[in-house]
């Protein structure tokens, strides 16, 4: 099997053709920046619904402008087929796609929008792909397919009934990825995504992730909240290990391991508690005074799962994937984007 080294090395040296969608966001963007650097040539699909071009400049300014020069970005919108055909016009080998519409509270206050991009964007960016012959589709699942299944660790095979209309978006996908494999011989890979954060998160909107908001809130003054009494837990996972997957997912060779959805995280819990006081550990370093902040409680946010964590030794064994950050050091790296890049994009 493949390691994730060696994955790299020999990529860079046979460049591939990739589109990643939903690539002016958190995770496409990172995707696009670790191909670029590996000399990939990269088609990006968005329509900036939450992503931000300011995402698409960061990656120019971190990559060689040689490298840059091999990425094409389409503004499009995947609920129009004749986007997506569009962005796969060109001949492209593997599809990574991202573009959806996050977030539970999203999903509770406008079903019909999540659905759309979620549901009717995934079938047209599958029927895209299945007839421009692409050689694998993978794509971001979600830990939400879990829903209020009791069992800890998380394992792929045995999942409850989804707690939210996002979650029921991200189990239509699976199903769709699976009788797309069967009925016509779409190679697929799920990737069921845990609580992904890093540089590029939107720590914005009434719909940014925890982690993201809270550097947001501490560097600019605001109030954290915390939604319950903290004792919450996630297996948070760094996007590098995410973008691993990723390209584990389209690359590998193993028969059994196409066709399959796979957990993508750490295998460790943090409670929010937990959470709270290493971010703002982190960003007391650069303004001491945050050393005294305390969060302010508050009721428990509608359909969120208790307590989360994720047995990856599916993903390990299949694909080699071996997650290379751990939560501290992963928000080392988030600390100091966000103490550069708080509110520039706004
Ligand atoms: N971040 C996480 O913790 C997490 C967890 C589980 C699953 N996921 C999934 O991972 C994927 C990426 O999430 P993210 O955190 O990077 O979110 P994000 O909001 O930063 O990125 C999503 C991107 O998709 C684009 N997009 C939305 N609707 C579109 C449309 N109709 N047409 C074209 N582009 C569109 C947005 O503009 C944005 O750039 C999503 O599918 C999400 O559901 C994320």
């Amino acid at each position: 099997m493949n390691t994730y080294e060696t994955l790299r090395k020999d990529l860079a040296a046979a460049p591939r053709t990739w589109l990643v969608t939903g690539v002016a966001g958190f995770i496409g963007s990172n995707l696009l920046e670790t191909l670029l650097q590996l000399n990939q040539r990269v088609i990006g699909l968005d329509n900036f619904e939450t992503g931000h071009q300011s995402n698409l400049d960061l990656v120019q300014q971190a990559v060689p402008g040689t490298a840059w020069a091999q990425f094409k970005f389409v503004q499009g919108d995947i609920r129009k087929l004749e986007d997506c055909q569009r962005a796969l016009a060109e001949g492209v080998d593997y599809v990574l796609h991202q573009a959806a519409l996050g977030s539970v509270p999203r999903s509770l206050e406008d079903p019909i929008r999540t659905n759309s991009t979620n549901i009717d964007g995934f079938l047209n960016m599958l029927v895209a792909s299945r007839d421009a012959g692409v050689k694998r589709f993978v794509y971001a699942a979600s830990s939400s397919t879990y829903g209020d299944h009791p069992d800890l660790p998380k394992v792929e095979d045995r999942i409850g009934r989804p707690l939210s209309p996002y979650a029921v978006t991200k189990y239509v996908n699976e199903l769709y990825a699976d009788v797309f494999a069967r009925c016509y011989g779409l190679q697929t890979i799920g990737l069921r995504y845990f609580n992904v954060f890093g540089p590029r998160q939107d720590p914005d909107g009434a719909y940014a992730a925890v982690i993201p908001k809270w550097f947001g809130a501490l560097l600019r003054d605001e109030a954290i909240h915390i939604n319950g009494d903290g004792e919450t837990s996630r297996d948070f996972c760094f996007v590098a290990n995410a973008v691993q997957a990723n390209l584990l997912a389209a690359t590998t060779q193993e028969a059994e391991a196409v066709n399959q959805v796979y957990n993508v995280a750490v295998g460790d819990r943090t409670t929010l508690n937990e959470l709270f006081s290493h971010i703002r550990d982190l960003a007391s370093a650069s303004q001491p005074e945050l050393k005294d902040v305390n969060p302010v409680y508050r009721d428990f946010r509608a359909a969120d799962v208790r307590h989360s964590q994720a047995d990856i030794s599916k993903a390990q064994s299949l694909l080699g994937y071996a997650p290379t950050h751990r939560i501290a050091a992963g928000l080392q790296d988030s600390a100091a984007y966000y103490t550069t890049h708080v509110g520039k994009h706004v």
